[in-house]
């Protein structure tokens, strides 16, 4: 099988970076075509300049990186900087990038590159708020039937809600973006919470991959490092959820996580439980299903295939 074609969209954040890098460390299964920064962890400025940081870690200078959207469709940005650092990328030291931000706008290239390439070819992996895919899909509504699948990171039903007690930070920042994505009749699978609970960096693969001893191993295991302070204290475990990379190792080993086929909506309305993901997991509603929702996930396979792919590059 040729690689996989897709375009990452992503508000890095060091759980991003670890799924920019699996999938950098992983080129017999995916192409990178380019990667789309959008507002969520921290504002675009950051999140823009910590993919390039991230391509340059892995030694990856010649994946275009472009800035899209700098808010939310109709609300306020919200941040997350309590759980990723005023950086976005807090834990290692690493220089600023060199490589250059592509002027041409994020969500001009999601459409330009749908529309060039043959159809459904491209897979689309928003790994934050889908403030840039919505805004593709109102932009250009004929990309819909040209994209080959969405694979994102949001939500949850049995988990409910981490920015809230009943929403999941990427859909919660842009609840309307993420209603249009769901109502888009696009292929999409999610990564919800109820996966990406499961997936604890524990000390023992913190330390595989310090064991790895390469410079991207160690600077992920240092994030990691930052980021566990204030997940393992609010969840009680003993290591932090690695949520992002979900969505990577899925295109690669999409038999590592199971789910079911379900109607999944979004609240936009209620004040109390904004950006939840009503996801009809028991199918009790004649609702048509639309996403293909993850309810598990192969903990130790998925950490194995990470430590291998991270130690590539
Ligand atoms: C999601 O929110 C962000 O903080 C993470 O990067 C991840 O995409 C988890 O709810
Ligand atoms: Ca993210």
């Amino acid at each position: 099988m040729p690689p996989k074609d897709i375009i990452i969209d992503t508000d890095p954040g060091q759980d991003d970076a670890a799924a920019i890098l699996l999938a950098l460390g992983s080129p017999d299964e995916i192409n990178l075509l380019g990667i789309t920064a959008v507002a969520g962890n921290v504002p675009l400025a950051l999140t823009q300049k910590n993919a390039r940081i991230v391509c340059e870690l892995a030694g990856k200078t010649n994946v275009p990186v472009f800035a899209g959207c700098d808010a939310p469709l109709v609300r306020k940005l919200v941040t997350a900087e309590h759980v990723h650092g005023k950086t976005g990328l807090d834990g290692p030291a690493l220089p600023d990038p060199d490589m250059s931000l592509q002027d041409q706008h994020g969500v001009d290239f999601i459409i330009e590159t749908l529309r060039a390439r043959p159809v459904e070819t491209v897979t689309l992996c928003p790994l934050g708020p889908l403030t840039n895919i919505a805004t593709a899909l109102q932009r250009a509504p004929d990309i819909a039937e040209r994209i080959q699948e969405i694979v994102l990171m949001g939500g949850a039903y049995f988990e409910v809600g981490n920015i809230t007690p009943a929403a999941e930070f990427n859909i919660y920042v842009d609840p309307e973006a993420a209603d249009i994505v769901f109502k888009s009749g696009v292929k999409i699978t999610v990564l919800p919470l109820d996966v990406t609970h499961k997936v604890l960096v524990t000390p023992e693969r913190i330390n595989a991959l310090r064991a790895q001893a390469t410079p991207v191993c160690d600077a992920m295991a240092d994030m990691v490092d930052f980021f566990e302070r204030f997940d393992t204290g609010k969840y009680g475990s003993d290591g932090a959820p690695l949520h992002d990379p979900c969505v990577t190792a899925y295109l690669i080993k999409p038999e590592l996580f199971s789910g079911r086929f379900i109607n999944v909506e979004i609240e936009t309305l209620s004040e109390l439980t904004l950006g939840m993901t009503v996801a009809d997991w028991w199918g009790v509603t004649d609702r048509a299903p639309n996403a293909k929702f993850m309810g598990d996930v192969d903990v130790q396979g998925f950490f194995n295939l990470l430590t291998e792919r991270l130690a590539r590059l």
